[in-house]
């Protein structure tokens, strides 16, 4: 039999998974105390967000790093990203960011190439989060979760309270209950989303929030949790520059990092 078979039919590919990490840095990080935006701010002589950008590149599965730098910074984002090469694989842009997180993340989802189908958001201030911890929330958004946030039990007790009064700080607030600890969970990045979905939750949601995951759960669509990592802290107070610092020296000790 010589006959040719017939073409087989085109088969439609799965579209190929293309994931970015949008790095919100425009920060000014009030509460670390008065210097540079935290983001720019140097742990063991290296800048806080170039250890974050690397957090991400560290992972094969990310394509490109989208920096989130403070408005009037980008220049200076850029030199820094000139002066700290990424592994050849990863691209990145330099985008300036807003007045709130939320704006800045927005800024950053609104430069992303129209191929990128899963996409991580990542606080600068989170600079020592190990790339396992990335490669579990990727992991989790191609298995097929929409929304995955990393994430820890706590170890203090938390009480939801009557806020003192802005002219009265420090003056004792009553107690309004005790949540069951057991039942909490302190919430990490990076953050993984379908890339869709984060920029219709962007786009929905104009009340103010303090991670992306809680906009998608306003959109009514479920978010899950994976395991986080002790040293996905966030920096936020001059005591985990502390923290930070020695966290760094350790791994260099470890493992020469
Ligand atoms: N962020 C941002 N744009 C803003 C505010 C915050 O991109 N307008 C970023 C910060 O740079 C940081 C992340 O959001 O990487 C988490 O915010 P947070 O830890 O609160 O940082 P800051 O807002 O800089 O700190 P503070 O609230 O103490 O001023
Ligand atoms: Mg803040």
């Amino acid at each position: 039999m010589s006959e040719e078979l017939p073409a087989a039919p085109e088969r439609p590919r799965a579209a190929p998974h293309r994931t970015a990490a949008v790095i919100p840095a425009a920060g000014r990080g009030v509460r670390l105390g008065p210097g540079a935006p935290k983001a720019l701010r140097t742990l063991n002589g290296t800048p806080m967000l170039i250890h974050a950008i690397r957090a991400m590149a560290n992972s094969r599965a990310v394509s490109l790093v989208v920096v989130v730098a403070p408005p009037d910074g980008a220049v200076e984002v850029k030199n820094l990203l000139a002066e700290h090469p990424l592994p050849e694989r990863t691209d990145f842009l330099v985008v300036p960011g807003g007045d709130s997180r939320q704006e800045s993340v927005r800024l950053g989802l609104e430069a992303l190439p129209a191929d990128i189908t899963t996409v991580l958001v990542h606080d600068a201030a989170r600079p020592l989060v190990p790339v396992d911890t990335v490669d579990a929330v990727i992991q989790a958004v191609r298995d097929g979760a929409p929304a995955v946030v990393p994430a820890l039990p706590l170890a203090d007790t938390v009480k939801q309270v009557e806020p003192a009064p802005a002219d009265a700080p420090g003056s004792p607030e009553p107690v309004v209950a005790t949540p069951q600890r057991a039942l909490l969970r302190a919430v990490q990045t990076p953050q993984g989303f379908d890339r869709a979905l984060l920029a219709r939750a962007h786009a929905t949601v104009t009340q103010d929030v303090t991670d992306d995951a809680s906009m998608v759960e306003q959109l009514g669509v479920q978010v899950v949790v994976v395991p986080g990592h002790e040293e996905a802290f966030k920096v936020t107070r001059p005591l985990d520059l502390v923290l930070a610092e020695a966290v760094l020296a350790r791994r260099r000790a470890n493992d020469g990092y």
